[in-house]
């Protein structure tokens, strides 16, 4: 097929960071191929746009992914794979079901593989191109409740340091970025079932200033970005502070992630 508009694939647009990426990059001109579970909001989104192609799958699945990446490889003129599928969970790891655990493992890591896999499998030889994994402030240091999470994303952020290296000492120009948010508003926390009065209002960021500040980075060729001042200080302070002390601030401090409250009928 020839194609005018260079092309993007976004994971997780039927929603918050996601559908603006998605809406940012058609702004930007680009073709999309929207990836998700909920087939009605990606058709709404496609028809907001004016057309994109709408590919339904629920990346855990193994046959799903499979449909994903074949699509993938039939791109040979992709240019953007946003890999941005995922969700949070409330608890304790070893009191909530470890099918949770597990399904977010596949998602954020096996599926992110398996895509940037393919991704690079057409750009690479191209020398064209760029993969964005939205990871989070959460990888730069485990927290109570959210164990999984922050282990999923820190490896996202290796992952990607990794193909950043890699791809330099290949000489090719395609370019590998980790994003890292913190608090944005989307359907992540209410998904999670976490009160979002728990957050003060300061902390949010709106996913569009988030994609802004990514495609800004990818531009400049920035390996990870991370958006906002507070969330650049803060991960600064996690970087640089030494880990015992870090970690007793944390066990003082405990879990702050709170229930939602149950709705009155
Ligand atoms: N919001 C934050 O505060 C925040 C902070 C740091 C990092 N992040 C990261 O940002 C990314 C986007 O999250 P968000 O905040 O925009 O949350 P969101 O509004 O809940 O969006 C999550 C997206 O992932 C999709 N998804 C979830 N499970 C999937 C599966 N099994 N297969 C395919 N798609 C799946 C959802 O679509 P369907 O339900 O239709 O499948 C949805 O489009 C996530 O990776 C998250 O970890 C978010």
């Amino acid at each position: 097929m020839i194609r005018t508009k260079p092309l993007a694939l976004v994971t997780g647009a039927s929603s918050g960071i996601g559908a603006a990426f998605a809406r940012r990059l058609a702004r930007d001109g680009f073709s999309l191929i929207l990836v998700a579970r909920r087939r009605d909001r990606l058709e709404a989104l496609a028809r907001d746009l004016g057309g994109a192609e709408v590919l339904a799958a629920d990346l855990v699945n193994d046959d799903e992914l499979r449909v994903v990446e074949d699509r993938i490889a039939a791109a040979p003129d992709l240019e953007l794979l946003v890999n941005n599928a995922g969700f949070g969970t409330l608890g304790r790891f070893f009191e909530i079901p470890v099918e949770s655990q597990d399904r977010m493992h596949r998602l954020h890591v096996m599926a992110t593989l398996r895509l940037t896999h393919a991704a690079l499998r057409v750009m690479a030889p191209r020398g064209k191109g760029g993969v964005i994994n939205v990871s989070s402030v959460a990888a730069f240091g485990p927290s109570p409740q959210n164990v999984s999470y922050s282990a999923t994303k820190a490896w996202m952020n290796s992952f990607t340091e990794g193909l950043r290296l890699e791809l330099k000492t290949a000489r090719s120009p395609v370019q590998v970025q980790a994003l890292c948010p913190g608090f944005t508003y989307s359907e992540l926390l209410d998904t999670a079932g976490v009160d979002r009065s728990t957050v003060p209002s300061w902390l949010w960021m709106r996913p569009e200033d988030v994609v802004d500040a990514s495609l800004r980075g990818l531009a400049r060729g920035k390996a990870r970005v991370v958006p906002g001042a507070i969330y650049k200080l803060a991960v600064t302070f996690e970087i640089r502070t030494p880990r015992w002390l870090r970690n007793a601030v944390v066990v003082r401090l405990g879990g702050w992630r709170r229930k939602k409250k149950p709705q009155a009928r």
